[in-house]
């Protein structure tokens, strides 16, 4: 299924005949930038050469010595210090090719349960950038391990528990209007929260009062507290819910820190197994073994009984290990990185056993390095956003769609806007600030969502001009004429399951973007300078219209697995 896989067999056979102990250790495969030096190389001689105790290029000819016979590689050859680059044969590549098929998932090493918590915003506050990174890029994420066969569970751990809702409580017991409220509930409520935060700061005995009504819903279940967060719960996750469902995002739980609050009891019993009593508080220190501290200690518990986000967050560790989740991968601002390392630390030492890791990112920046802001200049509301992105599309594309219906002109609309929204996302590294620049995403010609669609759209219209039919076999491409451009273009098609792969791994879309971006690039510069339609050898031109199908089929999946949907003409 990977095009190295073939290879990668007899490196590993040739290692073991020098008598290498742990063969796919060393049996690593690069493809050079330069096609030109090979379809694959490797530099498994240079990291043997201290432990065979012979010069790297001597051990690279031992290694081509080794190799078993084959159908498979048509050269190997030494470079360099003690690289070996690999040409493969090509009647294997276009073996490969007719049977590779993009759209089908992966087969796992090993298949594994897989929890992706994503989005995770907090109830009656609004969303803004930062939520829409983790959503776009969990969802990315969750798509790309689905695809490579795991069994993946989206989770959205709302934060609708906590303090907070003990101040939207007395927010709306002072100041609400009943009325408004019910016409417009998400808004008012970010009205009065905002309001709540204001007039505290003036008097700081508005949080104590929000502490203890938060107090009174957790530790004494007071009925009345508990219908009025039942009642802001459910219209925060309505409206939650449409906006999940624009952008064609799903969660198979959405559960939240209310329902891990359920379960601190027991987590609570653990950790005071490893916690001291500090004034009241139940804490917990991070040592090493000299007794210096790691990391900042943490709070539990506080004085008068009240959990914390973290401690539900140790007890949503230890439901998903019980619910038999093999990994846990949360998206979320590297602003909480600390949190996550104190959260995953102590849940370890009280023995759960499931890998946690913490998938971080950075801010969103506009185009003048300044925190990004919508033209409304809120520089929250992501309404404002699509909204501005529609607008934007909806010009740029106009003369484009005379012909379609205003339904299909909608759909399209939405359609790039999205793209060029999350794409923009995940082309960046995530690790990094991204800068939001309409110009850049909108462009039909840079690396952005626009210009992958408009590929996937007119290599789709090629196919429907010259009637392509599926049903093509080897014999039919044996004497058809591959040009140079060409082999470059099926060779970097039949990487696209290794990519996958790699962008799995490191938890990371921008691979697979940064590839769709690249093999787009390659072949739209080939396809502008020939025509399919006047070839005259039947077999060339059948051969040419199965690489526009595989090549269409291969973005509308990586777009896919980015969330972006890849509409059929534009
Ligand atoms: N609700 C939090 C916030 O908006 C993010 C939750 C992240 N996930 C977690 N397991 N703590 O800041």
């Amino acid at each position: 299924m990977f095009y190295s896989a073939g290879l990668q067999k007899l490196l590993s056979q040739a290692l073991v005949a020098l008598g290498v102990d742990t063969p796919d250790e060393y049996a690593v495969l690069e493809v050079p930038e330069n096609a030109d030096h090979g379809d694959f190389s490797c530099n498994a001689a240079l990291r043997l050469s201290k432990l065979m105790q012979l010069p790297p290029r001597v051990i690279a000819q031992k290694i081509i010595d080794a190799f078993p016979e084959n159908n498979i590689i048509q050269k190997m050859e030494i470079a360099g210090p003690g690289f070996i680059n690999f040409y493969l044969e090509p009647s294997y590549t276009l073996q490969s090719f007719v049977s590779y098929a993009p759209e089908n998932p992966i087969t796992p090493l090993s298949r594994k349960k897989i929890c992706v918590e994503f989005s995770s915003p907090n109830l009656a506050k609004p969303l803004h950038v930062g939520h829409l990174r983790s959503t776009v890029i969990g969802d990315s994420i969750q798509r790309i391990l689905k695809h490579c066969g795991h069994d993946v569970i989206c989770e959205n751990f709302l934060g609708d528990w906590g303090t907070g809702f003990g101040k939207l409580v007395v927010a709306i017991e002072k100041w609400g209007d009943p009325e408004k409220i019910k016409n417009n509930p998400i808004e008012e409520l970010v009205i009065l929260y905002k309001k709540f935060v204001e007039e505290a700061e003036k008097n700081p005995e508005l949080d104590d009062m929000a502490r203890e009504a938060f107090r009174k819903l957790e530790i004494e279940k007071d009925p009345m507290l508990f219908k009025k967060w039942e009642w802001i719960r459910s219209v925060s996750i309505d409206q939650l819910n449409e906006f999940y469902e624009s952008l064609g995002i799903y969660f198979d739980w959405i559960l939240g820190e209310s329902f891990y609050a359920s379960f601190n009891a027991p987590t609570l019993k653990k950790i005071e197994s490893i916690g001291e009593i500090s004034e009241g508080a139940l804490i917990v220190r991070f040592l090493d073994e000299q007794g210096e501290e790691i990391m900042p200690l943490i709070l539990f518990r506080r004085a008068d009984g009240a959990t914390l986000y973290q401690t539900r967050d140790v007890s949503h560790m230890f439901y998903c290990e019980s619910e038999k989740i093999d990994e846990f991968i949360t998206v979320v601002a590297h602003e909480q990185s600390l949190h996550f390392r104190q959260v995953f630390s102590t849940a370890k030492r009280l023995g759960c056993t499931m890998h946690m890791e913490h998938v971080g990112f950075g801010l969103v920046l506009g185009k003048d390095g300044k925190k990004f802001s919508t033209r409304k200049g809120t520089g929250v509301g992501l309404d404002d956003l699509f909204e501005e992105a529609k607008e934007k599309v909806s010009t740029i594309i106009s003369d484009r769609v005379s012909d379609f219906t205003n339904e299909e002109k909608q759909t399209l609309i939405q359609d790039i806007a999205l793209g060029a929204i999350k794409y923009n996302d995940l082309s960046q590294n995530r690790n990094t600030d991204i800068v939001f620049d309409w110009d850049k995403m909108l462009s039909f010609e840079g690396s952005s969502g626009p210009f992958l669609q408009y590929s996937f759209a007119r290599a789709n219209s090629v196919l429907q001009k010259n009637n392509f039919l599926e049903d093509i076999s080897i014999d039919v491409f044996s004497s058809a004429q591959i040009l140079p451009q060409e082999w470059n273009v099926i060779k970097k098609i039949l990487l696209f399951p290794e990519i996958i792969v790699s962008a799995a791994e490191n938890k990371r879309p921008n691979i697979v973007a940064e590839y769709l971006f690249a093999l787009a690039k390659l072949f739209n510069g080939f396809y502008q300078n020939i025509s399919i339609s006047k070839e005259e050898d039947i077999s060339t031109k059948k051969f040419r219209l199965y690489m526009v199908k595989k090549f269409a089929t291969t973005i509308k999946t990586g777009l896919s697995l980015l969330g972006i949907s890849a509409p059929e003409k534009m």
